[in-house]
């Protein structure tokens, strides 16, 4: 009986104990503000909000804004300090949205540009001098991830924490600046963003934040697809909203979730002929990206991929996808190999990973018990870094904002399809169902 009393006082001992450790385990944080963003007083032709972007093969795109129109579209760039061996010209554009009317907004094209090395370059004929570095021309590549990235101060944290890896490329599926039809937020979101985006290439695509329609007045993405220019012409599509662009080995698909995406869409035939072109012996590694996950056991915006997954998930299949990067919900959640809503070793993996930082804060309760293709689950702000190391093998990472120190929570070795049998199994049902009408 004394036993028993002992045995009895020990469990719930230890009982106290495992919960203390839970409670103790992680607090998550409450949103953040959004930032301040003080006056500038440069002159009219100052360069603003430099980003660059990876405009086909060997070319890089230059985007920045100047508030006086008579601004040259002009780069002059070299590989030292000061001297710039080359210079190219190229385009501008701007938009009126309401009350608000844009600066110049220019792009200049910029290359052929070695692998691997860095760029000094000069926007417009004046201002600073700002440096970039080009990706290498095979593996090992790195990308850093992170989505719904806003402008708070938990935004500040995760680019903190980006600027400590060691990347080549930023992908980032969607929802940007949270302008939210404020367009001075644009501006203040390019400027927050300048120290990274102008020395790597940040390659986006669009969320429902950036659309900022008006009945009758304004048609979506106006400001998105002004600012935010990205290679739809380099890869044979006919709209900003979808795109495909190849770095180092990997072919990456920029899908739009807010572009038509049935079988008679423009995107869904773009689609089909850019997975035709991929070719696994140049560009091993096959990735995706979209706004709205369409394997997410989050409750926040359940079901709301299911159209679009519906549609085209049997082409990403047929074509042996590798990952599939998402963003929309404010949380991180990585599946197992997946397809049809079953484990399949032949599907791609697919990463939730919209908790960059915005100001509506995260997506906290999940749906029980977590289906059997959920692998890790968690609401907190972060990023994630994908180093592939070569044709085969990636190491994937998602690095939690634990206050502001980013601590590895999450990590897997991803390997790729190109040398599974699911690539030669399925070379027929490939072909048939990307050539079908
Ligand atoms: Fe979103």
């Amino acid at each position: 009986m004394e036993l028993k009393l002992v045995s009895t006082t020990l469990t719930v001992f230890l009982l106290m104990i495992s919960v203390t450790v839970t409670i103790a385990d992680y607090i998550r944080p409450q949103p953040r503000e959004t930032l301040q963003f003080s006056w500038k007083s440069n002159s009219p032709s100052y360069p603003q909000q430099v980003h660059i972007s990876l405009a086909g093969e060997k070319h890089m795109r230059v985007s920045w804004i100047t508030d006086d129109n008579s601004s040259p579209s002009v780069v002059e760039y070299g590989t030292s300090p000061g001297r710039y061996s080359s210079m190219a010209e190229g385009e501008s554009t701007s938009y009126n949205y309401l009350f608000y009317t844009s600066g110049k907004i220019h792009h200049i094209v910029i290359g052929p540009l070695e692998h691997d090395t860095t760029y000094f370059y000069r926007c417009g004929r004046q201002g600073p001098e700002f440096q970039l570095k080009t990706p290498p021309a095979q593996f090992p590549v790195t990308f850093a991830v992170a989505g719904d990235l806003g402008q708070t101060g938990w935004t500040k944290s995760t680019l903190e924490h980006i600027d400590l890896c060691k990347y080549d490329v930023h992908l980032l599926p969607g929802d940007l600046s949270y302008a939210d039809y404020m367009q001075h937020r644009w501006d203040t979101f390019g400027e927050l963003v300048q120290p990274l985006a102008s020395a790597r290439p940040w390659m986006v695509t669009e969320g429902n934040h950036e659309k900022e329609y008006i009945p009758l007045l304004k048609d979506g993405f106006a400001s998105y697809n002004a600012r935010w220019k990205m290679p739809s012409e380099e890869s044979g599509s006919t709209s900003n909203l979808y795109y495909s662009f190849e770095v180092s080995g990997v072919h990456i698909i920029m899908l739009g979730s807010y572009a038509d995406y049935d079988k008679h869409s423009d995107q869904y035939n773009w689609l089909k002929a850019d997975l035709l072109k991929v070719d696994r012996k140049k560009t091993p590694w096959l990735l995706v990206l979209l706004h709205v996950p369409w394997y997410n056991s989050n409750e926040a915006h359940q079901g709301e991929g299911d159209g679009m997954m519906q549609a085209m998930e049997p082409l990403l299949y047929a074509a042996s996808v590798d990952l599939v990067l998402s963003g929309h919900v404010h949380a991180y959640e990585r599946s197992n190999r997946v397809n049809n809503r079953r484990p399949d070793s032949c599907g791609p993996v697919h990463i939730t990973i919209g908790d960059g930082g915005n100001r509506e804060g995260l997506a906290r309760r999940y749906k029980n018990p977590k289906p059997d293709w959920s692998v890790f689950r968690e609401a907190s702000f972060g990023h994630g870094e994908l180093k592939i190391a070569n044709a085969t093998h990636a190491f994937w990472s998602w690095h939690r904002n634990d206050d502001d120190e980013p601590v590895r929570s999450d990590q897997v070795w991803i390997t790729s399809l190109v040398n599974s049998e699911c690539l030669a199994e399925k070379s027929h049902e490939f072909r048939k169902i990307l050539m079908a009408p």
